[in-house]
């Protein structure tokens, strides 16, 4: 079902995006020996396809694209930052996922990457969310009505039907309330 609201969809996607960056961050907390590198995985996993494919994608051709026809640049101000910090958080569930099989395999310089790695998504994509729901989403509100906005929220209706390297958005978010591990939030 379409949004009524040009920015709302990808509002309520930040919210399930910082649910598992909070869980993440108890996990990549545990002492070396009871870290759960199964529960780290499926964050990795939900951090490609849900945050960045599903979500980014339909920040970077759906909604900027039409910003950049309300006349925002894109090589400049916040839309510059957002695509920059999309690129910084690609590195680092990239970064993430490489590190991985080692942790899992015992190697310390393996899990402290993998730790590091992270921790700076978590930090990156808390102050990444609050620059998009508190500033540059707002700007949006302003700038898309009218037959744009219908046009935008049909978009999101078809990239959210797609499916994720096989996953649907549905099944990413049973992923994500798993791993947050409060069913029915
Ligand atoms: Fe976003």
């Amino acid at each position: 079902m379409s949004e009524s609201h040009p920015t709302q969809v990808l509002r309520d996607e930040h919210q399930w995006i910082l649910a598992v960056a909070e869980a993440l961050e108890r996990l990549l907390g545990a002492p070396p020996s009871a870290m759960d590198f199964d529960t780290v995985e499926k964050c990795v996993t939900f951090i490609r396809l849900f945050a960045d494919a599903c979500h980014h994608g339909k920040e970077e051709d759906l909604l900027f694209p039409v910003l950049e026809e309300q006349g925002m640049p894109r090589d400049s101000g916040p839309i510059a930052v957002m695509l920059h910090e999309h690129r910084l958080g690609r590195e680092a569930a990239a970064a993430m996922r490489k590190a991985l099989p080692g942790a899992r395999d015992g190697d310390e310089d393996d899990r402290l990457r993998l730790v590091h790695a992270g921790r700076s998504y978590i930090d990156l994509i808390r102050g990444h969310i609050g620059k998009e729901d508190h500033v540059l989403f707002n700007m949006a509100d302003q700038m898309v009505s009218g037959e744009t906005r219908v046009r935008l929220c049909a978009a999101y209706d078809e990239t959210c039907s797609h499916a994720f390297e096989g996953c649907t958005k549905a099944q990413l978010e049973a992923l994500g309330r798993e791993i947050v591990g409060h069913p029915g939030r």
